[in-house]
């Protein structure tokens, strides 16, 4: 994320409430035409950094600049940036035309240029045919769809999005959500999002922001923050993980050796930054253990552990299966279950080299 190209630029930013600091010195580039998603846990700070942006607090400390602007001190109404939140907070009073031309009202825009603009906006959100309902007569989604409408009719480069698809059943999530980044992509402007979900982060992103108690612990790609977490609060926040403790015992052209409780692993080597003794923690996703069934196989080679299937979970799409392996309880994602059923009894975990991901150890 260079400078050159980032729309909004936060600089170590902080924001304090009484003696409890909310953003704790955070920097963060938004690429122009990006969706860059802040998530994190309830409480690390995700809404007062939205709302930092759209000038709804002041930053104790730090500077925002949006489009080549610094705009600290800026009141929200002249910085450009609307803010849709969960509750979509339309005007119960007014009719959907009422809801989406709201602003170019108060811009004072003549009729018929008006009515175009909220026809397109209907067109593109498929709400032709309901701008007479009032709110209280139209779905969640349909609500939602209203919101984005009149954030997005004034034409703005920048779009807020605060949690805005939590208050929507699971389907319509996968729905609006869907709509969103398709919209988002054709109209190429830069969406912020923010959200606490970590499967709505990683399908709708280009970047995601990992925040944790007022800080970015990582930026990267929804594959990097998945695949390559930089510490054990980003991998486990991120998706479920199996994490195994040990100590690099050795070294070879391309793999590292790793010795745990009573076995080894070996892990592609992808880069340099281990050495002899170091202790470390291996990041493995339930998707990339396979089981091998066969409870008589002889030849089983390196990266192999036999277990016990303990618990297991039916979700449709995948068998999520608790392994218990001597001291350690893997958890298994069968993602290409079989109509037999499920496993039972004793089963061997295998693990793909170049499908484990190594950290240091932290204390
Ligand atoms: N106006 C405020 N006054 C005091 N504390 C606040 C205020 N706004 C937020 N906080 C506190 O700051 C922390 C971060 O809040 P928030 O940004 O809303 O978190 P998130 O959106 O990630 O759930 C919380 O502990 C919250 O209680
Ligand atoms: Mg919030």
């Amino acid at each position: 994320m260079s400078a050159a190209e980032s729309i909004i630029r936060i600089e170590n930013v902080t924001k304090t409430f009484g003696s409890f600091t909310a953003i704790n010195n955070v920097s963060l580039d938004v690429p122009k035409g990006s969706f860059t998603t802040l998530l994190g846990p309830s409480g690390c700070g995700k809404t007062t950094l939205m709302r930092l942006i759209a000038g709804f607090h002041e930053p104790d400390d730090g500077t925002i600049v949006i489009e080549g602007n610094q705009v600290n001190g800026v009141p929200a109404y002249k910085r450009n940036t609307p803010l849709v939140f969960q509750e979509y907070a339309l005007f119960p009073h007014m009719t959907v035309f009422e809801n989406i031309s709201y602003g170019l009202k108060i811009k004072k825009m003549p009729r018929q240029e008006m009515k175009d603009k909220v026809d397109a906006m209907l067109e593109m959100f498929g709400l032709q045919g309901m701008e007479n309902r009032f709110p209280k007569h139209l779905s969640g989604g349909q609500q939602q769809r209203v919101a984005f409408a009149r954030a997005l009719i004034t034409g703005q480069n920048i779009l807020l999005m605060d949690e805005p698809l939590s208050n929507l059943d699971a389907k319509m999530r996968v729905e609006v959500r869907c709509e969103l980044r398709e919209l988002q992509q054709r109209t190429g402007i830069t969406a912020i999002f923010v959200t606490h979900d970590q499967d709505e982060a990683l399908s709708l992103s280009d970047w995601i922001a990992v925040f944790d108690k007022g800080r970015i612990r990582q930026i990267g790609t929804p594959w990097e923050v998945y695949f390559k977490p930089k510490t054990k609060f980003v991998a486990d926040f991120v998706g479920v993980a199996n994490f195994i403790n040990g100590e690099v015992v050795g070294i070879e052209e391309h793999d590292i050796i790793v010795k745990f409780n009573d076995g080894v692993i070996r892990v592609n080597k992808y880069n340099d930054k281990f050495e002899l003794g170091q202790a470390v923690t291996l990041v493995i996703r339930p998707e990339c253990i396979s089981i091998i069934e066969d409870k008589n196989a002889h030849d089983l080679s390196e990266n192999v552990f036999t277990g016990t299937i303990g618990q297991s979970s039916f979700l449709g799409r995948m068998i999520r299966y608790w392994v218990e392996a001597g001291p350690i309880q893997w958890i298994v994602d069968d993602t290409s279950p079989s109509v037999r059923g499920t496993l039972q009894g004793i089963i061997h975990v295998a693990l793909d080299k170049n499908k484990i991901h190594i950290l240091p150890k932290e204390d």
